[in-house]
């Protein structure tokens, strides 16, 4: 049983919260949002992650979980305090390191005993370091303490399950004494046999970019070549399935769509490009991953034209807001990107989803929210799927056709059968996935 301490309660810092407090931890986690944890300790969450909340529950019953705002006593009791602050971008893309450096110098401040501090949250590579001089150059008391770079790989809507079964745990340190006691951390999945990547703190900090940057490049590729099927004919999705059986390349990663959103991708592919080019490497595959990926909102936006060729005074249901599904998180969501140009081109926007509304209205005002997925597509002249949630994948298409305005849908998840729904009587385009005469 170690005692942590985890600063920052977003959603790093809750679901590793959570789940050290489930492996036999004491955890403490602190943010200097009061209004946060005030939420928190009314039993409440800030975010939506499916089987948080029973987790959390369950471990402050148990008096292995708690919420502070005390962040020097939390610390001062702590021998491991993991950082899981913010690191939004600045405009140009560089990572803005605001919050992990304040978050340093309160360690530094409150450095009572020997303790290791570990780097959660995503950041460029070098920042390890800097964390080190911080402490060492604003610690009074000049206690020893080690620095570790132990990045996460945890998916929204999936993010418990990624904690307690990942695929590895990289460990980057130059300390065997912080290495053998973060070993004693994960130890509980230690044997479960997940393999851990021992490594220094620098490579620790590229393994997060690399691995964010590769996912993008594969969802871009995916994307080309499955506008290159809507222009020949070929279906991205046998395309998709018959390279995915290849070993080397695997199945996961390879959806087509209106391209990848959320808080991390379009982030950390943009800082991984700002810091190649300070070092005087131009990352031109990455690049263009993003410019695939911007364009391919657009490609969507081009197939609705084709139902409606005129959307200047069109209403358009729009049906999932959340970058995913699973989650109630709209950051850099395809969809919004959509109904932003569907505004600009004069269109009434309804849109209905089951847990993202209020965090799409904050993002846009204009969007007219629905509680019903029907009701939002009452007389629309398209209706457009922008996120795969289960409940859309079995809509009653009797009852939507009898509900829009003109049987029209853009399914850019790619959850329909074109066939079937032509025969159900829509007019359906999917993304890569031309409506062929079938054998
Ligand atoms: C991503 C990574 O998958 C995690 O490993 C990582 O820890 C996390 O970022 C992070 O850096 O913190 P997440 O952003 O939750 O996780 O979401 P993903 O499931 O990876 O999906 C990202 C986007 O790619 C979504 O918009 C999704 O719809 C899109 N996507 C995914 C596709 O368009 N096609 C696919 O085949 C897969």
């Amino acid at each position: 049983m170690k005692n942590i301490c985890i600063m920052g309660t977003g959603y790093v810092g809750l679901v590793t919260g959570a789940c050290l407090a489930d492996l036999g931890n004491r955890v403490r986690c602190v943010d200097i949002d009061a209004e946060k944890i005030k939420i928190l300790n009314d039993g409440k969450l800030p975010i939506y992650e499916p089987g948080l909340q029973e987790l959390i529950t369950n471990n402050v019953s148990r008096e292995r979980l708690s919420f502070s705002e005390d962040i020097s006593g939390s610390i001062r009791k702590s021998e491991v305090i993991f950082i899981s602050v913010g690191t939004p971008s600045d405009g140009d893309g560089k990572v803005n390191l605001l919050y992990v450096e304040g978050a340093a110098e309160m360690i530094a401040q409150n450095l009572n005993d020997f303790k290791i501090i570990v780097n959660k949250s995503t950041v460029s590579v070098g920042t390890g370091k800097r964390l080190m001089e911080i402490i060492e150059k604003k610690s009074p008391s000049k206690a020893e303490f080690e620095v570790v770079s132990n990045p996460e790989f945890l998916r929204e809507g999936s993010a418990i399950n990624d904690f307690m079964h990942p695929d590895r745990i990289v460990i980057g340190t130059n300390s065997e004494r912080a290495y053998g006691i973060m070993t004693e951390i994960y130890g509980p999945l230690y044997l479960i046999e997940t393999p851990f990547i021992k490594t220094n703190i620098e490579t620790a900090e590229l393994i997060k970019y690399a691995s964010n940057a590769f996912l993008s490049v594969k969802i871009s590729f995916i994307n080309e070549i499955a506008n290159i099927c809507d222009k020949t004919g070929a279906d991205v999705h046998v395309v998709a399935r018959a390279m995915g059986l290849d070993g080397r390349i695997s199945p996961k990663f390879l959806h087509a769509g209106p391209g990848f959103g959320g808080s991390c991708f379009p982030k950390d592919i943009l800082g991984l490009v700002q810091l190649a080019k300070e070092r005087g490497i131009t990352p031109l595959l990455v690049e263009a991953a993003i410019k695939v990926n911007n364009a391919q909102r657009k490609v969507m936006v081009e197939k609705l034209k084709k139902l409606v060729p005129n959307l200047g005074g069109k209403t358009i249901a729009i049906l999932g807001l959340a970058f995913k599904p699973n989650t109630d998180d709209v950051r850099e969501s395809p969809a919004l990107d959509i109904i932003k140009i569907l505004l600009e081109e004069g269109c009434t926007v309804n849109a209905y989803d089951p847990v993202a509304l209020d965090n799409a209205k904050k993002a846009i005002p204009e969007i007219n929210c629905y509680d019903n997925m029907m009701d939002a597509c009452e007389g629309a002249d398209s209706v457009m799927i922008m996120t795969e949630w289960n409940e859309l994948r079995q809509i009653d298409l009797i009852m939507l056709k009898e509900k829009l305005g003109a049987p029209n849908m853009v399914d850019c998840k790619n959850i329909y059968d074109p066939v079937k729904m032509k025969e159900e009587g829509f007019n359906y385009l999917s993304v890569g996935r031309p409506l062929l005469e079938r054998n």
